[in-house]
């Protein structure tokens, strides 16, 4: 999927990091073509970009020889996608506001191309009002983001801010690009979710050691395609993110595939705003700290000792948004026992509004199985179901999400 990347560089701390990226985009087979604005000269050179793009790096609006080899118009409409990255508060404000005062603002301003910003900023100036306004006027007009995230600062302080990692950004684009190669796909006329997006997420998430091997789990993805597949049929308009799996996309289904659980977090961040977020998935709780780029060899010492860090909480990230919340969050609870209690303990800790708990302990056939028998906890109480298949499971509970959405309006 070799697509022609804009890459719009703005000043800050985090523009060493918009190097890599474009030697990963490079790598994956995109074109890049780069704008850096005045300030990204701080910070990096343009001699590095143009030898790592590949291409001459443009910056001013009015030089007569890059105007008369190409305009700042036919840089954007080349484009498949525009990434801002690092996105500075400044370029984030001037293109909310409209501006085309340089040429990064004046080709954001000119451009009909799907926008992903990944902003990097200090924390208070990221938290400042001002700032989170025009990210929701950015949003609202079509504009994706991806971060920032929490963390140490280059100024010393902690919080929110950070620019997104590099694969996490490359993730959120290649999503993006594929959802734009897509037809728009009509939303059914009628059924209790007409007009509603419902996004979902399914499958298990492989979690890379080395270029070969991975951790994953026994998830097969048949509940959280069965929810994809009931909700089109109730008439919603359906993002499944994927991970891998043997089953076929369901029809008239949105699918966003992806292996890892930050490419998920990624791809369900890009797919919001929704009214009814499912997390059917189950995430790794894990990723291996270091890949290398090579197979870990059998050494004599021993075998290698690998370093997990935590993954992100989609379902906790999703369920605690300050802004956009779907108004339906919904999370699932695979348990080995106790599964209510386990199941109403999750219920509080992920900041959801629904969790639907199953037993997956032994002598259960639920994981990779075509039935489920699931208690359906909610602040208003427990709900035990029999056991039914998967599919018939989806298109009850999507039954209930309508009316409780309905009561919510
Ligand atoms: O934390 P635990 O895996 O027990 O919770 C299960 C629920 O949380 C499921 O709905 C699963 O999809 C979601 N989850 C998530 N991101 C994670 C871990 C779990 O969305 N990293």
């Amino acid at each position: 999927m070799a697509k022609n990347i804009l890459l719009i560089i703005s000043g800050g701390i985090a523009a060493y990091k918009a190097l890599e990226l474009i030697r990963r985009l490079r790598e994956r087979g995109h074109g890049v073509r780069v704008v850096m604005s005045a300030a990204a000269g701080e910070f990096i050179t343009p001699l590095s970009v143009a030898a790592l793009s590949g291409q001459p790096v443009h910056g001013d609006l009015f030089s007569l020889t890059e105007e008369a080899a190409m305009g700042h118009i036919e840089l954007s409409r080349a484009a498949d996608l525009i990434i801002v990255a690092p996105a500075s508060a400044d370029l984030i404000a001037k293109a909310a506001q409209g501006l085309a005062s340089d040429l990064a603002a004046t080709l954001l301003l000119a451009t009909d191309t799907r926008v992903l910003y990944a902003p990097s900023m200090n924390v208070r100036m990221w938290l400042n009002p001002a700032t989170q306004r025009n990210v929701a006027v950015l949003r609202q007009d079509g504009a994706a983001f991806v971060g920032p995230g929490d963390g140490a600062m280059a100024c010393g302080e902690f919080g929110p801010g950070r620019m997104a990692e590099v694969p996490e950004i490359i993730a959120a684009a290649e999503a993006l690009l594929e959802q734009s190669c897509k037809i728009a796909l009509p939303t059914a006329a009628s059924g209790p979710l007409a007009g509603r997006h419902v996004v979902i997420t399914s499958g298990p998430t492989h979690e890379p050691i080395d270029p070969v091997r991975y951790i994953a789990n026994r998830s097969s993805g048949r509940q959280g395609h069965a929810l994809a597949a009931a909700a089109q049929a109730a008439g919603a308009r359906v993002t499944l993110v994927s991970g891998p799996v043997a089953l076929p996309p369901p029809s008239g289904v949105h699918v966003v595939g992806i292996e890892t659980a930050r490419d998920m977090l990624a791809a369900t961040s890009i797919a919001l705003p929704a009214d009814i977020f499912i997390a059917a998935a189950a995430v790794a709780d894990w990723h291996v700290a270091h890949t290398g780029g090579h197979k870990l060899k059998k050494v004599v010492d021993g075998p290698p000792h690998l370093t997990l860090v935590e993954n992100p909480d989609i379902l906790a990230t999703v369920a605690g948004m300050r802004e956009g919340r779907p108004r339906l969050v919904i999370g699932f609870a695979a348990e080995t026992e106790q599964v209510i209690a386990h199941g109403q303990a999750k219920l509080l800790r992920k900041g959801c509004d629904m969790i639907i708990a199953n037993d997956v302990g032994a002598g259960s056939d639920v994981m990779g199985g075509e039935s489920n028998s699931v208690h359906v906890i909610s602040a208003a109480g427990v709900d035990s179901w029999p056991k039914l298949d998967k599919s018939e499971v989806a298109r009850r509970l999507m039954a209930l999400f309508a009316t409780k959405l309905q009561d919510a309006t």
